[in-house]
């Protein structure tokens, strides 16, 4: 036992940030082990951390994967329980072959995706046994396994009585702590947005969204100015168009304004980022279909994808300028809603129809981006779940991209294929352009003329209409905003995506200045 213990010693010892009660009496500790693919013949190639783990058992832990083979194949498990007196739950999980690395076809860097699976399946394993301690493999790629083991073991049980194991993860072995912490900062960001998103409207409502975002920020003050607009500062902006969906609603409108300053040079253009703050859509007078509506409690997830962003973008200290906008308020029919036919004015003066109550998202939106633009931004990205039709068009597999920059669109999926949280490209034709500026009483329609046909083009050209900025892009994230099991390490519910790719872009452009 002694090699084994010396080579662990170290990782008990060790302090890591969430690892609160070294050598608890009661911990029931546990390890996520991986291996590899090797050959056609079912055999396998142990981590360099299971390889020291086994080398201190003295081989058995091959023995055992030989034993109770056959091989593991990516995505398979096994668990064995009490082969090491200080772990007596080991989890291995297949990682497919090494060395897969960034597959063109797929656009994404399976080998990283195969270890976020792995890390993720194996922790909720132990979880599912209450188990509440695990270290965790780097699997030569810290990062990518604590991204796993942080977002698998996210669930939203804060309004259930019984509630799942709450499990401290830790790096297994001396290896790269740097990495480790990111891949936790990254996981944790995305599953502040899950959070936000997962949580019931009547919790999350404008004002909470935004108190909300301000406490997290508090740990930043240095770096981060916060302003919660209110209606009179909405007024004051003549944002009519926001003003026109938060007006049916009885809860206030709060304009949420996020300035990350992490760039020495104070006066370097930021980045802006604007979000889609619906607390929840009803459709307001365009009423929806009550079957499905409780997912439009999610529908704030630009916002909070923008925001927890932000968030991390001041945990990982990235020098750069970062300006984040939520327009957020709610879309219900009341008296005072707006219905179908009204023509509202907004920021910049031009007119809209709202032939639908229930595409506000471009409505709110088309203020946000007026706004932005007053900050002189080296970039504007927005991010919302805009319509139905992107997740037609796409499901869930990426993110939409619609822009006027092949500047931006090359960040924006350099960066997904690293966090495997991916874009797509989508057009942005003059075709569409048409489609919506052929208004009967306004500038402008709010639906296209063909309605349903190209319904996630057609809203990207309406917002287009509020943009003269050269680097600009719309992030349609509707088809990506929640989970079933497509995604393998998270778990049901709502997706907190794209955060990890968006932190990643401007993780990249940080470095670029
Ligand atoms: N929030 C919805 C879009 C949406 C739908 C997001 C499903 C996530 C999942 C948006 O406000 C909306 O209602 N869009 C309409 C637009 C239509 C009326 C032109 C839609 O997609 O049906
Ligand atoms: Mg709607
Ligand atoms: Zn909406």
């Amino acid at each position: 036992m002694l090699p084994l213990r010396r080579a662990f010693l170290a990782v008990r010892g060790r302090q890591c940030r969430l690892y609160s009660t070294p050598n608890n009496g009661n911990a029931r500790k546990g390890l996520v082990l991986g291996v590899y693919e090797e050959g056609e013949d079912c055999s396998f190639r142990l981590t360099e951390t299971a390889a020291g783990f086994d080398k201190a058992l003295s081989g058995k832990l091959s023995d055992l994967l030989k034993i109770s083979g056959p091989a593991l194949k990516k995505g398979k498990n096994r668990i064995f329980y009490g082969l090491h007196e200080d772990f007596p739950f080991v989890a291995v999980l297949g990682l497919g072959k090494k060395n897969a690395g960034v597959c063109g076809a797929e656009n994404w860097d399976t080998c990283k995706e195969n270890i976020r699976a792995a890390m993720s399946a194996g922790c909720r394993l132990l979880q599912d046994l209450e188990v509440n301690h695990v270290e965790v493999d780097s699997c030569d790629d810290a990062q990518s396994a604590a991204e796993g083991a942080i977002l698998g073991l996210f669930q939203y049980d804060q309004l259930k009585s019984k509630k799942k194991t709450k499990v401290i993860t830790q790096l297994c072995g001396s290896g790269d702590m740097a990495g480790w912490e990111k891949g936790i900062l990254y996981g944790e960001g995305q599953n502040l947005a899950r959070l936000l998103m997962e949580a019931p409207a009547n919790h999350i409502t404008p004002t909470v969204f935004a108190d909300t975002i301000e406490e997290k920020l508090a740990l930043y003050a240095e770096h981060v100015a916060v302003h919660k607009r209110p209606q009179a500062w909405i007024e004051e902006q003549q944002m009519g168009a926001f003003l026109s969906v938060s007006k049916g609603s009885e809860e206030p409108p709060v304009f949420l304004e996020l300035h990350y300053n992490g760039c020495p040079d104070n006066t370097q253009a930021p980045l802006l980022l604007v979000g889609k703050g619906i607390t929840f859509d009803s459709g307001g007078i365009s009423l929806k279909p009550s079957s499905g509506m409780d997912a439009m409690r999610a529908d704030m997830g630009g916002a909070a994808t923008v925001c927890a962003s932000i968030v991390t973008a001041a945990a990982l200290k990235l020098p750069i300028n970062i300006v984040g906008l939520a327009p957020l308020c709610e879309n219900m029919p009341s008296g005072k809603a707006n219905k179908p036919g009204d023509v509202v004015k907004a920021k910049n003066g031009k007119t809209i129809q709202v032939d639908n109550t229930d595409a506000e998202g471009r409505l709110i939106l088309a203020d946000a981006l007026c706004y932005a633009h007053t900050f002189n931004p080296r970039a504007i990205v927005n991010i919302a779940t805009l319509t139905g039709a992107m997740d037609v068009a796409l499901g869930s597999a990426a993110t939409g991209v619609f822009t006027n920059s092949d500047w931006l669109w090359e960040q924006l999926h350099k960066a997904s294929v690293v966090t495997g949280d991916r874009v797509w490209r989508m057009p942005l034709y003059q075709h569409y352009t048409r489609q919506v500026t052929d208004s009967q009483l306004a500038d402008l329609n709010n639906i296209g003329k063909y309605s349903r046909s190209g319904g996630a083009c057609t809203a990207a050209a309406f917002l287009r209409e509020f943009v003269t900025a050269t680097h600009w892009a719309h992030l349609d994230i509707a088809g990506v905003m929640s989970n079933k099991d497509e995604v393998p390490y998270l778990r049901k519910g709502m997706s907190g995506r794209p955060t990890r790719t968006l932190v990643e872009f401007a993780s990249r452009l940080a470095s670029k200045t």
